[in-house]
């Protein structure tokens, strides 16, 4: 949540920023601004709403910086407003800063400063940070106590990025359970709370550790431990492109996502098949053990909406295939309810962004408990991914439509392969088996792009329903959860009210809410659990329901009693859940596009959710 940038060199400092606040615009969109550095003087300029509004205020200027900040802000203290976005200055004018995050004690700190007689003109917890920054440089002997003094008083989770008139040359930032990475350039130098950001100025980069201060200048970084010891630089280089941030011929990022899965399964294909049908995960060693395979006893997945969804599936597979008990919650439970972990746990964290907060904060807790951790995370180089044992990367490529797609085909086409690795190596999957589901799985981009072709018919059905006032979903077994997937992504960008539940569940509360307006999409594809779809169909024909139902080609019978239908290539059962989610995907889509929503970014969203 929130996008920082910083930049630190000769290049055109305005557009350095509002370039990558427009490519950091999915993390935060509802303000954005800019401080730069201009004859040792700060100059702010912040506007709300979409970036283009704070082009429009800078358009004419001419800027000629060497050090500048930029922020884009999802609001978390303070309506989003042209006073509450950042950068924020202190008090005497001299410091100018942007934040990510939260402060949990802002108002206590706040009331302190207010009793040294500063003044605040916005509601944000970062106005506070930067007073107490400006008490603090007031106070101590050099900058560097004042800024260990400040990041001592502040509790919460943070990245922040300060500029200082009293140091005109330089950037300071320091990061606390916040995502922030240094870019080294030639002669210039970055900060982002992106690598996928930071790919477009540069290819090598420093993680910043927690607690550690840097100080970022056109021809220098240094880094500071808290016993303020000047730090080795560890330079890492990034081994991979930039995805395309344009959307061609697409309206929107998110269509350009959903077109964009066929690809990113092959890509995953052929990343972890081998030769022989080995499956191989390159960052996985631990799991690759005999030893631990044989004595996991249980996984315990975690995650946050799609991901959480997509852990729903996995634990469908891991079970049929491991036979090892897998537990499966939303992260913001999990992490409060005192968890019972044991030996031989494994937990696997999945995250698209690799930074949302409770996520991260389970999986710390798990760690805690000496649980192995497995991050299955799309953006390499996150803190999810530094700090599990071990990570399989989706390799999707920047995803960066808030609503997730094509990370979510990916998690569930690894969680699939991860659970026939584990079977196989402990003898549940027989040989034959495994290899007829890897030709199975190989097959599936090809299906995928089959029901992409039907995009127009899908699309005709979302703009017959598309004034609807409510949606259910329903789906059993292994596509039960798809239908929670599809619920969330009709809501999320149409503003609909939509549900997903569990086939067999109707019959206990929400066949009252059927009637002629609210259309049920049904998912039933030829599966084990088939013929008991089958009635629950029949019990919402019978209450004049509308049905939508997504099925496998030629099955007359749930034809007949459909209103829509939408058709699903065959592939082995359990494979159906790659496919379903496709055509609910783009009738979300249409959907939203007919009622003139912002599909990319959705009202009260941002794509990665660094607070809890
Ligand atoms: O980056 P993560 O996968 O950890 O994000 C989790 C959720 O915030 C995310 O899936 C969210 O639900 C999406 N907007 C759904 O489309």
């Amino acid at each position: 949540m929130c996008g920082i940038i910083g930049y630190a060199g000769k290049r055109d400092m305005v557009s350095v920023l509002v370039s990558a606040l427009e490519r950091l615009s999915y993390r935060g969109y509802d303000s954005s601004g800019i401080a730069v550095m201009e004859q040792g003087e700060i100059n702010v300029w912040k506007k709300s709403g979409k970036i283009t509004e704070l082009k429009k205020k800078i358009d004419n200027l001419s800027i000629v910086s060497e050090i500048g900040i930029g922020h884009t802000r999802w609001a978390t203290h303070g309506i989003a407003n042209d006073i509450n976005a950042h950068p924020h200055k202190s008090q005497n004018g001299k410091i100018s800063l942007i934040h990510n995050g939260i402060i949990e004690n802002f108002l206590e700190l706040k009331k302190e400063l207010t009793k040294e007689n500063y003044f605040f003109k916005s509601e944000t917890d970062t106005e506070v940070i930067a007073n107490l920054y400006q008490e603090n440089l007031q106070q101590a002997t050099d900058k560097m106590a004042a800024t260990f003094q400040t990041i001592s008083l502040l509790e919460g989770s943070y990245s922040l990025a300060i500029l200082n008139e009293d140091n005109p040359d330089e950037i300071v930032c320091f990061r606390k359970e916040s995502p922030l990475i240094i870019g080294i350039g030639e002669e210039e130098n970055f900060i982002c709370s992106d690598i996928n950001v930071l790919i477009y100025y540069t290819k090598e980069y420093i993680e910043l550790e927690e607690n550690q201060v840097a100080i970022v200048k056109p021809q220098e970084v240094k880094i500071y431990n808290q016993q303020r010891e000047l730090l080795e630089k560890k330079i890492r280089k990034v081994d991979w492109d930039s995805t395309s941030s344009e959307k061609g011929k697409y309206d929107f990022f998110m269509l350009k996502e959903i077109h964009e899965q066929p690809l990113v399964l092959k890509r995953i294909i052929s990343r972890y098949i081998k030769d022989e049908n080995q499956i191989a995960f390159e960052k996985l060693n631990f799991i690759n053990e005999q030893e631990v395979i044989k004595n996991l006893k249980r996984f315990i997945i975690q995650g946050c909406g799609t991901s959480w969804h997509a852990g729903l599936v996995g634990k469908y597979w891991l079970e049929r295939f491991t036979h090892i008990l897998c537990e499966i919650d939303i992260s913001s439970e999990l992490r409060y309810r005192n968890y019972p972990y044991q030996r031989n746990d494994v937990i696997l964290a999945l995250s698209q962004s690799g930074e949302t907060a409770d996520t991260l904060a389970c999986l710390r807790e798990a760690k805690g408990a000496f649980i192995k951790c497995i991050g299955i995370v799309n953006v390499q180089g996150s803190v999810i991914d530094r700090e599990s044992d071990g990570s399989i990367y989706s390799y999707a490529g920047q995803e960066i439509g808030v609503a997730s797609t094509k990370n979510y085909i990916a998690q569930l086409m690894i969680l699939f392969l991860l659970s026939l690795k584990i079977g196989k190596a402990k003898k549940i999957i027989r040989d034959e088996n495994y290899h007829h589901y890897l030709e199975e799985v190989k097959k599936i981009p090809l299906l995928v792009e089959k029901i992409l072709l039907e995009e127009d018919k899908i699309k005709k059905i979302a703009k017959k329903y598309f004034e609807k006032k409510g949606f259910i979903f329903i789906g059993r077994g292994i596509n039960y959860p798809n239908a929670l997937e599809g619920a969330l992504k009709l809501k999320e960008i149409s503003y609909i009210h939509a549900t997903g539940y569990a086939a067999g569940e109707l019959k206990h509360g929400p066949l009252a809410l059927i009637d002629p307006e609210t259309p049920v999409i049904a998912i039933i594809p030829q599966d084990e659990l088939y013929k008991k779809n089958l009635n629950n169909l029949l019990e919402i024909k019978a209450r004049k329901g509308k049905i939508i139902s997504l099925i496998t080609a030629k099955d007359e019978e749930v034809s007949k009693m459909s209103d829509e239908v939408i058709h699903l290539p065959e592939t082995s059962e359990y494979l159906n859940p790659l496919l379903t989610i496709v055509p609910l995907q783009l009738l979300s889509y249409y959907i939203a596009v007919y009622l003139g929503r912002d599909v990319d970014q959705p009202k009260n969203l941002a794509k990665s959710v660094t607070v809890e």
